[in-house]
């Protein structure tokens, strides 16, 4: 007989049982919260509810680094030991906190009131070290883990512009304050045509980091053909190094549900979803909140309205399609494309799928016309950017700025390199990014002037590194996050990011083999030319940027002296 009780199991879960199988992942994430992990007979039973076969629901639990299908603490201590953390002593603090509990990363105490992990790229990277206490967000945390900040980080928002932030850095705003929904007033005036070719001229590119023109997805859902379009809001911002998409979403939510309404009344689509990555569980009331106000005033309900979902740890569930498979109840493995997502999304239905720094920008093209959008920013590049500045730097946080400022002008506007020290590097784009030098400081800051000087621009992230920083530990890191993220569903990158991370992590360590750097190149371009998804396509360009830059870094005789 089972020792545990499954009576509270039921009422939890009955709001997802006519979900299916899509109801999954929610009601995972709340037997959870009632028993701290998911025991055989808990699964077991919100399999039969749900009416999915038990080893897909283990195969769902497997997958998602914050499902546990073992006992773990009462209380989780999630330490960031990712790159911008890392610089500013985040493995320090994981093995403080170990070795006062005496426990190894990953393990529980033995009175079960606390496990510690190390965690990938917690999204507060202007504030680091962090950690994220169950769903708290701890961050400046000194050293010995006496002082820190609790609770809803804090925005640190600088820039030369205020167009996409107007409300960031003083909290939460709410609808009163937001206002009434103009650009989607504003829209409703117009035909569906009219705003997506509003969309098109204002020549908007997504900055989810695939750079694809928004009007051009806009215009390929509202001609497709479906039972039902959606609208699906890709929060799950998990590249290393940003950060943005969290200071939206906390401090100005009704402007990201105001772009999703504008992009639902273009394309038809009635219904929407964000999907909030699981390191982010203090946004979730906040957007509760803000759904529910915009419930209330009429803006939501009738023709569109959005549910939350809530992620459970997979960067890879950043990749649309494997998002959308999260969201249907499954494993975050991404779809093979063509079919794209404007015909066969979500659910197979035509969908729309935005970043949530792109979807904030829609009102404000609707507002002020795809003429006024255009004033600022470049020809190819036009609007308001934001940057994600972390790492060596006098004045870490969120950077909005007009596009086509160079990368030595935000540095500059950061306050330079930290303790007066000189620049070794900039990673710009984040983990599937590329490093650039100070040789590259007076490249503008747009996808055009980045793309042909062979950078970046990615999702916004610019991590400095200081001349002091050893960069085999940086491509070590690097190594470790992708052999950890790959989903495994193609042999390039399942097999890549293997190689990769242990030639890295000779290299780290001194013991560089001759030809390493060959074997380097030559598992980055396969896994570049050969993978399924963007992550496996991109996992070797930070290293081979690196091996381009900085030949002496795989030396044999170089790391033995070291
Ligand atoms: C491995 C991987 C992770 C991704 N993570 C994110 C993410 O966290 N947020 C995001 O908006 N886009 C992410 N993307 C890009 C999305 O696949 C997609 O292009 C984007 O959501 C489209 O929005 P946009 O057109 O507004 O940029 C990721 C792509 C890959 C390959
Ligand atoms: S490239 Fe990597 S992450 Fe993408 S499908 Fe292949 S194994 Fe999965």
């Amino acid at each position: 007989m089972s020792e545990i009780d499954l009576t509270p199991i039921r009422p939890a879960i009955e709001n997802y049982i006519p979900m299916g199988r899509a109801g999954l992942l929610p009601a995972l994430h709340a037997a959870q919260k009632i028993y701290g992990w998911l025991p055989e007979d808990v699964a077991s039973e919100i399999a039969k509810a749900l009416r999915v076969p038990l080893a897909d629901v283990h195969g769902v639990i497997e997958f998602y680094s914050m499902f546990y299908n073992e006992p773990v603490g009462r209380r989780i201590i999630r330490v960031c030991t990712d790159q911008a953390c890392a610089l500013k002593g985040g493995d320090g603090l994981l093995n403080h906190l170990c070795k006062h509990h005496d426990v190894e990363p990953g393990q529980a105490t033995e009175d079960m009131s606390l496990t510690i992990e190390s965690s990938p790229c917690l999204g507060l990277c202007e504030q680091a070290p962090v950690a994220l206490v169950d769903d708290d967000a701890e961050t400046n945390i000194s050293p010995d883990f006496n002082e820190y900040e609790l609770g809803l980080p804090r925005s640190i928002v600088y820039g030369s512009m205020r167009k996409l932030t107007a409300n960031c850095g003083e909290g939460t705003t709410s609808l009163e304050k937001y206002g009434e929904y103009a650009g989607l007033r504003k829209a409703r005036t117009l035909s569906r045509v009219q705003v997506i070719e509003e969309v098109k001229n204002s020549g908007l590119i997504g900055r989810g980091g695939a750079a694809f023109p928004t009007g051009i997805k806009g215009e390929g859902a509202e001609r497709a053909v479906g039972n039902q379009k959606y609208v699906v809001c890709n929060a799950d911002e998990s590249e290393p190094g940003t950060f943005k998409d969290r200071v939206l979403l906390t401090d100005d939510p009704h402007q990201v549900i105001e772009g999703m309404c504008i992009t639902a009344y273009a394309v038809g689509a009635s219904k929407g979803y964000i999907y909030i990555r699981g390191e982010y569980p203090y946004i979730v009331p906040i957007l509760e909140d803000a759904l529910r106000e915009a419930r209330e005033a009429g803006y939501l309900g009738e023709h569109f309205d959005i549910e939350i979902r809530v992620g459970a740890g997979a960067y890879i569930c950043g990749e649309e399609t494997a998002l959308f498979e999260s969201i249907e109840g499954k494993r975050g493995f991404p779809r093979v494309k063509p079919p794209f997502p404007v015909t066969h999304g979500l659910f197979g239905e035509p969908t729309v799928i935005n970043n949530v720094e792109t979807l904030c920008n829609l009102p404000l093209i609707i507002k002020e016309g795809a003429d006024g959008y255009r004033k600022i920013g470049t020809e190819k590049s036009p609007g308001p950017k934001l940057f994600c500045v972390s790492g060596d730097v006098t004045l870490p946080g969120l950077y909005e700025v007009e596009f086509g400022m160079t990368l030595r002008e935000l540095l500059e506007m950061a306050g330079g390199v930290a303790g007066g020290k000189s620049l070794k590097a900039v990673l710009l784009g984040g983990a599937a990014g590329v490093f650039a030098t100070s040789a590259h400081l007076d490249i503008k800051l747009t996808f055009e002037d980045l793309r042909a000087a062979g950078l970046s621009l990615g999702s916004g992230v610019v991590m400095v590194f200081d001349e002091t920083r050893d960069m085999r530990d940086s491509l070590n890191r690097l190594g470790h996050f992708f052999a950890h993220e790959s989903c495994g569903k193609c042999y390039p990158c399942q097999m890549g990011t293997q190689r990769q991370m242990e030639i890295l992590s000779r290299v780290a360590s001194g013991k560089t083999l001759p030809e390493d750097i060959l074997r380097l190149q030559d598992v980055g371009w396969t896994m570049t030319d050969a993978s399924l998804c963007g992550l496996g396509q991109t996992a070797g360009s930070a290293v081979l940027s690196a091996i381009k830059l900085w030949p002496e870094l795989f030396d044999a005789k170089t790391a033995e002296a070291k």
